[in-house]
């Protein structure tokens, strides 16, 4: 049953995948690049948007998981795979300018002022 449910969620994201693929101003913003990269990879099961409920109801809601996570955590966590630790998951190494749009996603700003902070 789950896997029925999750196959109809699969084309509903694709097309919607697709649409969004076909509009050039996304890759120009950092904030709007962010939010593509976690949906391109993660919106099969979670939310990416403030406030949805995730397609997979046990998946975190990641713009809240994600935004309580500093700076020096959400790299680490991504770019060491967070999918090691949940089998299910996609096991994705982003690259920092990756992570550095996805921080910009979640705070609307970029993580150097925080990331230079003494430990
Ligand atoms: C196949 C479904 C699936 C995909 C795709 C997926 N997740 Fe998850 N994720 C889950 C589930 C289910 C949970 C909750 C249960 C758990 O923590 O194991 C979860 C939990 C999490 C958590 C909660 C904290 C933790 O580590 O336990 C984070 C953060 C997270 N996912 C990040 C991501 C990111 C980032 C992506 C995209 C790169 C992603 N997930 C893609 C299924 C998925």
């Amino acid at each position: 049953m789950l896997g029925l449910r999750l196959d109809a969620m699969h084309v509903v994201l694709a097309g919607a995948l697709l649409t969004a693929s076909l509009q050039p101003s996304a890759a120009a913003d950092g904030r709007e690049a962010g939010q593509a990269i976690l949906e391109r990879n993660c919106s099969r099961c979670h939310a990416v948007v403030a406030g949805q409920p995730s397609p997979l109801a046990e998946a975190p809601n990641l713009y809240t998981v994600l935004g309580t996570y500093p700076w020096e955590r959400l790299e680490v966590e991504l770019s060491e795979g967070i999918g090691s630790r949940h089998k299910d998951m996609p096991q994705i190494q982003f690259s920092i300018e990756d992570i550095e749009s996805i921080y910009y996603y979640l705070h609307d700003r970029s993580p150097d002022a925080e990331s230079r902070r003494p430990q």
